[in-house]
């Protein structure tokens, strides 16, 4: 799970790529590298982050108009200057940057080895430098295609040969690739947004796809390198969107924006009278016969699912499952041609989600996505797709991507209900598009409340995120959000399930937050925090009741505007997204950016 970008073009190729990296770092940031080639490879490399390479280049200006760089998630080796991208071959002819990993890396290294090449670092990678140079003689497309035969496992590569001062070989496997195409320079990324402030048009690489890009043309070729046509795209993405614009971080940027994204999710397909219209999207077709629904997902995007198995199990009279993605291909799966497999993916390319698709798929299900990137690997692999149409979300904690998602699982129960039993859920469809002044709504009302408490819970060791029925996905959803960020211990639980063991972790002043918008549960949810508040927990309690007293149980609170139960989910996570906010603020950490993670696995 890294991030590549690559340029080729008359200017200096630096302020391209390092932007690129800086827009690409949420993939990962545990070192930075860049070349340039100018007659001789110019190459800074670090341990750290972009802005750490940044300043190591103020000390090394590189040269180039031609270049590539990286910055990296580490796998296969420890983050250090050495294990640092690009690597190249024994006589720094070949450079390479890779995103993904080499698993037969172990062979194909004590064969180079054997063969007399020295290798320079501990990572997976720098097999492909080495048996690049063993195939090149003056033709890099070639020396590529046939290093890649012997590839197996993941990459999205860019590699440059010394004597090649206007050719950038660029290959894709398994993991996104992206070319731009400029006016005399082309351009080379993991991602949209690394290239949307240069060009719209781009050419969405599918796997098994070479590239070579000249400052004049981009010709794609097979893995055998067969020449191949395709044709560009023009990407509607505002570039602004890929701005802070104002925020002082992403995450609070994206938190703000989720009323308006909900809008976009929804426009077009719903109208004023609460009539749905998903048949082109989502043809009526794939629903015939379907007996069972199972959803795979991971991390927030699992939460979803969660909610998805809610929905569906809430109004259709049909079994559904729920699974983590990465388990779901180790055991024994039941999927056949009846069954209807729902990926919800925010990038469309976490690596277990596509396992898991693809295991579906060849047990004869049909498969259906739920992502948010127009072009990623699972929306081009399943039967159908319903884009969430979030938009660019650059921190790595997910907010306006997990709102979207539920709001396209509403969309998706409610065109598979009127398709099986003839019933709109008007009521629920309408609840939806009055959604977005209750987001802005509940921002405005509680960012003020949920900063005091955020500042309040600033020291706290351990956290507690209780709720019943739907309200404990969205526990389990703000614990996650909480912990990711702010790296203070996080648990949810099903209220209920207190007294069973966790009960004994609550002393007095543990924070505990309580979600509680569900009518028929209120009465029990309420029971579980009187056991709370008998134990000196301190609970913050977000609820979209608007008349019961709950003075007694919560210490805090937060009234959030009454809406349809099924979408309470959709309201109360804003508070608890703005918690986790606060929270790592007060502690001083790096939102945007939390250590250890990255905003799309692209690995297993
Ligand atoms: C990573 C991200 C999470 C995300 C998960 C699944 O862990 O940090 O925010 O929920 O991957 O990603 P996906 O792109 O499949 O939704």
């Amino acid at each position: 799970m890294c991030g590549i970008v690559g340029y080729v073009g008359s200017r200096p190729a630096d302020p391209f790529l390092i932007q690129g990296l800086n827009k690409l770092e949420y993939r990962g940031y545990d070192s930075a590298g860049i070349c340039q080639l100018n007659h001789e490879f110019y190459v800074c490399k670090t341990k750290g982050r972009v802005s750490d390479l940044e300043r190591a280049l103020k000390h090394t200006p590189l040269k180039g108009c031609i270049g590539i760089a990286h910055t990296r998630w580490a796998t296969h080796g420890i983050p250090s200057d050495e294990n640092a991208h690009p690597h190249f071959d024994c006589h720094q002819n070949i450079a390479v940057v890779h995103n993904g990993i080499i698993e037969n890396y172990r062979q194909l290294r004590s064969m180079l080895i054997n063969e007399g090449h020295i290798f320079q670092s501990d990572t997976d990678t720098e097999v492909i430098s080495h048996l690049v140079e063993t195939y090149y003689q003056g033709d890099l497309l070639e020396a590529v295609c046939r290093a890649i035969q012997e590839l197996k496992g993941s990459y999205a590569l860019a590699i440059l040969a010394k004597d090649q001062p206007n050719q950038l070989i660029a290959v894709k496997q398994d993991n996104p690739l992206i070319v731009g195409l400029g006016q005399g320079e082309n351009y080379l990324a993991s991602d949209i947004p690394a290239i949307i402030d240069h060009t719209a048009e781009m050419l969405i690489l599918n796997d098994g796809e070479v590239v070579r890009l000249s400052k004049e043309k981009v010709e794609l070729f097979d893995r055998s390198g067969e020449q191949i046509t395709k044709k560009p795209v023009s990407i509607q993405w505002d570039p602004v969107q890929v701005q802070k614009g104002g925020f002082e971080d992403f995450m609070l940027k994206e938190i703000h924006e989720q009323p308006q994204a909900i809008q976009d999710t929804i426009a077009g397909r719903i109208n004023e009278r609460g009539e749905l219209d998903l048949d082109r999207e989502i043809p009526p077709h794939l629903f015939e016969g379907v007996s069972k629904v199972q959803f795979v997902a991971c991390g927030t995007a699992y939460h979803a699912a969660l909610y998805g198995k809610h929905l569906f199990e809430t109004l259709m009279d049909i079994p559904v499952e729920a699974e983590l993605a990465s388990e779901y291909r180790y055991k024994r799966n039941l999927a056949d041609d009846k069954t209807l497999l729902i990926a919800v993916s925010q990038s469309g390319e976490t690596a277990d989600t596509l396992g898991a698709m693809r295991l579906a798929k060849a047990k004869g299900a049909r498969t259906l996505a739920i992502t948010n990137v127009l072009g990623s690997t699972i929306s081009r692999e399943v039967d159908a797709v319903l884009y969430s149409h979030a938009g660019p979300e650059i921190a790595v904690a997910s907010t306006k991507a997990y709102t979207t998602q539920l709001a396209c699982l509403c969309l998706l129960i409610a065109h598979f209900c009127r398709l099986k039993t003839g019933e709109n859920l008007a009521a629920l469809l309408l609840a939806l598009r009055g959604l977005p002044d209750k987001m802005s709504q509940t921002i405005k009302e509680n960012a003020a409340a949920l900063k005091a408490y955020g500042e309040k819970i600033r020291s706290a060791s351990d956290t507690f995120f209780i709720g019943r029925g739907i309200d404990y996905a969205s526990a389990m959803e703000g614990q996650l959000k909480l912990k990711e960020i702010s790296y203070i211990h996080g648990e949810a639980l099903a209220g209920g399930e207190l007294k069973h063991g966790t009960l004994a972790l609550i002393v007095e002043d543990v924070p505990v937050v309580a979600l509680l918008t569900q009518p028929e549960l209120a009465d029990k949810m309420v029971n579980n925090l009187k056991e709370v508040k008998a134990r000196g927990g301190y609970v913050l309690l977000l609820t979209t009741d608007q008349e019961s007293d709950f003075s007694d149980v919560g210490d805090q609170v937060l009234r959030l505007p009454e809406i349809h139960p099924l979408l309470a989910p959709l309201l109360t996570v804003v508070p608890t997204q703005l918690l986790a906010y606060y929270t790592a603020k007060a502690r001083g950490c790096d939102v945007d950016k939390p250590r250890n993670l990255a905003k799309s696995i692209t690995v297993e």
